[in-house]
């Protein structure tokens, strides 16, 4: 699966994504606890690495969201309004779009995404792959509303968004998209979402901590990205990965935790870190069912169906757009 490099790439503009990155991570160093976005894990290599992720062994997320989809895919087809537009935040590019296009046969498909050269290669590929689904890519930042196509507006709306991308967004940004996808995609639309369970944490440690490392290499890679585009000189080997599992917020966090005490620059700003401190890279929120209905309900949708796989893991959601009413 790729990664959704909607939320995590901007890389349509290379000068605003230097500046960008530079002032994410000059301001990340200088707050306690330390931190640096998310989004800057996913340059080239650290995209390449996500993919291996999503193969492992201790990773489930992937298989287990498609294996909802295959088995789950005639009652899909029975909920979801037929003959409608499905709406992909996100390029399409991972093996699940197939999947759901293949069984839902929808009139038409819109991926949206704001790397244009990654939407229309994907969307090409698409097209070879089902030459009857007319396919409109929309190369738009969809964490706002996104003026869809002419040609879908009649259509009712299916918007997709797998893979559990939501849980790399704190709550109040994870509501503002949320938001944002009811808006573009109007009254009467469902939206099909992954969400990954709350689980022992043992199991997650295990799907951000993998025994060959590659969870760390792509945690560690940000090093090289700060090094390489930022002048930075952090000695990666004074750098250990870890994932830890955050009770209050129900989330994995993964770290880059220092070995010893150091001194470093990036940028020509000089920054120290004491040994054991860390630098927050990412955050996995997980949820229950009361938990995902409330972020899916203050982002203005109404979960209609919940589907787990066969070992309760991952969650596929389907819901309406909610119709706002005066409420007491
Ligand atoms: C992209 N995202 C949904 C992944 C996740 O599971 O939160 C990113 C990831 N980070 C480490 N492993 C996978």
């Amino acid at each position: 699966m790729a990664v959704n490099k909607s939320l995590f790439l901007v890389e349509h503009d290379k000068n605003g994504v230097y500046h960008a990155f530079r002032e994410d991570v000059l301001n990340g160093l200088k707050q306690s606890p330390k931190a640096i976005p998310a989004r800057w894990l996913y340059d080239e290599t650290g995209s390449q690495i996500f993919e291996d992720i999503t193969e492992l062994p201790e990773y489930y997320p992937t298989r287990a969201e498609r294996q909802i989809l295959v088995d789950r895919s005639k009652e899909l087809s029975q909920l979801i309004r037929s003959n409608g537009a499905v709406v992909e935040f996100g390029s399409g590019s991972s093996l699940k779009t197939p999947l759901l296009l293949s069984f839902l046969q929808p009139s038409v498909y819109v991926p949206i995404d704001i790397s244009g050269d990654y939407l229309r290669s994907s969307a090409l590929k698409l097209s070879s792959q089902f030459p009857g689904i007319p396919i409109y890519p929309v190369e738009a930042d969809f964490l706002r509303k996104v003026e869809l196509p002419e040609q879908v507006v009649e259509y009712s709306k299916l918007g997709f968004f797998p893979g559990s991308t939501i849980g790399n967004m704190v709550a109040g940004s994870a509501v503002d998209l949320l938001r944002s996808m009811r808006e573009t995609l109007g009254d009467a639309s469902q939206l099909l979402i992954g969400m990954d369970m709350i689980k022992d944490p043992k199991i997650l440690i295990a799907a951000y901590d993998d025994k060959a490392g590659i969870t760390a290499k792509f945690n560690l890679n940000v090093i090289n990205r700060i090094n390489r585009e930022l002048n930075g000189n952090l000695p990666i080997e004074n750098f250990r990965h870890e994932a830890r599992w955050n009770n209050d917020y129900a989330r994995i966090e993964m770290h880059l935790v220092a070995k010893e005490s150091l001194q470093f620059s990036v940028s020509g700003e000089v920054f120290t870190i004491a040994k054991g401190e860390s630098l927050h890279t990412e955050n996995s929120h997980k949820y229950n069912e009361r938990t995902a209905n409330i972020l899916l309900q203050a982002g203005g949708w109404t979960p209609s169906h919940r589907w787990l796989d066969n070992q309760n893991l991952f969650s596929l959601i389907l819901a309406d757009a909610t119709i706002p009413r005066s409420a007491p």
